[in-house]
């Protein structure tokens, strides 16, 4: 690879490479999303959520079916989610005045307190399809008459370069764990900050390194231009692959003789350690935090300041022993060292990223690098695929 991978050096020639990507801070419409996890959920129970603007709410009937709409009452606007009521199954009453929407239609149903009133029948709430597997209840959110496609189009491939090697999201046999949290910071740079392989760095002293003395590069070193892999499956997910696991596509630098003080820690690193990014907002992560294992996270955007992260432990289902094992690792191992203590760092990275990318036009002034291979593939990827973008819901905004 040349010295200088990009030829134009400006940040804003390069932006206009991927226009679409720039466009999108509000996040890419018509996706499926992970909306909340399963056990969020109780039946007659409601959870609201907003993605991408669209304020949703999700509840679950008798018969255990999850069902997802409009979180904002027709009559007054008010969130359905801020006092749950489900009176009869397979609805929803909002709390207010008693309007009651079909779970699966979003027909206004009837009115608690107006039984005979005129609008019962004549009056809907927008709906949103839903499915629900590996612990998580997923929302595809859009434009209402875009046609729905199959979940399996917005979610990583299943990975196959040696059997079982890592849960896919769709396999039956997949248990997973994982927490959700509210962040301040736009999904790109969350998206953009989990691929980065510059950004190791942030992680060099972490508990988890430490404790598994598993090796932990300073950088990792693009060695030819396609050492990201383009995946673009035709009916099938789209995404950028860091293949790390192909000596000729990246070296990891584990030292830099200008700065003698620090040196890579930890020894060994999986055979297959690879991470990717995929449309419309998710990482994966395979073996990792240890072989066998893959983590999975979403960055759903919220607005265009803010997202919902969820990070997700899969491993395969077994035996009740093995599952308890899961269970225990989980709750004493990935949870405390890995979603939190790990990620906690790259949260910390995203928030302090967002104020120059908001307020100091980030996407024309950043200088990148060689460091930054990968993540300009992902721009250019996600411009390519993305169905479109959301708007912001405010419609006395400028
Ligand atoms: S605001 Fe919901 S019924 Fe009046
Ligand atoms: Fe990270």
């Amino acid at each position: 690879m040349s010295q200088n991978v990009y030829e134009v050096g400006k940040a804003s020639q390069l932006s206009r490479q991927y226009g679409p990507y720039v466009q999108a801070d509000w996040g890419y419409a018509n996706h499926w999303y992970p909306g909340v996890f399963s056990d969020e959920v109780a039946e007659r129970g409601v959870v609201g959520i907003t993605i991408g603007g669209h304020d949703i709410a999700i509840s679950r009937d008798q018969n255990g079916k999850a069902w997802a709409l409009s979180d904002r009452c027709i009559h007054k606007g008010v969130k359905l989610s801020l006092k749950p009521m489900c009176f009869a199954d397979g609805t929803i009453t909002c709390w207010y005045h008693g309007y009651t929407y079909n779970l699966e239609s979003g027909n206004l149903d009837t009115i608690v307190g107006s039984p005979d009133d005129k609008l019962i029948d004549n009056a809907r709430t927008r709906t949103y399809p839903t499915e629900e597997f590996a612990g998580i209840i997923w929302v595809f959110v859009g434009d209402e008459d875009y046609p729905t496609p199959p979940i399996s189009t917005d979610l990583p491939i299943k990975v196959t370069d040696k059997p079982n090697a890592i849960p896919h999201l769709q396999d039956p046999r997949i248990i997973t764990r994982g927490i959700r949290r509210k962040l301040y910071g736009n999904w790109r740079l969350a998206v953009e900050n989990g691929l980065d392989p510059g950004h190791l760095l942030v992680h060099w002293d972490n508990q988890i390194i430490v404790a598994l003395d598993r090796a932990m590069p300073l950088g990792m070193k693009a060695l030819k231009e396609d050492a990201t892999e383009l995946l673009d499956f035709e009916d099938g997910p789209k995404g950028v692959m860091n293949r790390y696991d192909l000596p000729d596509n990246y070296a990891p630098v584990f030292e830099n003789p200008k700065v003698p003080d620090i040196k890579a820690r930890g020894k060994w690193m999986p055979e297959i350690f690879r991470v990717s990014a995929w449309v419309p907002a998710t990482l994966m992560v395979e073996n990792w935090p240890i072989p066998d294992y893959a983590q999975y996270e979403f960055y759903v955007p919220i607005d265009d300041h803010n997202h919902m992260y969820f990070e997700v432990i899969a491993y395969w289902g077994g035996t009740p022993d093995q599952d308890k094992e899961f269970d225990m690792k989980y709750e004493h191992f990935f949870k405390p060292l890995g979603l939190l203590d790990f990620n906690n760092n790259d949260i910390m990275a995203r928030e302090a990223t967002e104020e120059f990318y908001e307020k100091r036009d980030g996407w024309n002034n950043e200088q990148l690098s060689d460091l930054d291979f990968s993540v300009v593939a992902w721009r250019k990827h996600a411009s390519k695929y993305g169905r479109g973008f959301f708007e912001s819901p405010d419609f006395d905004e400028e």
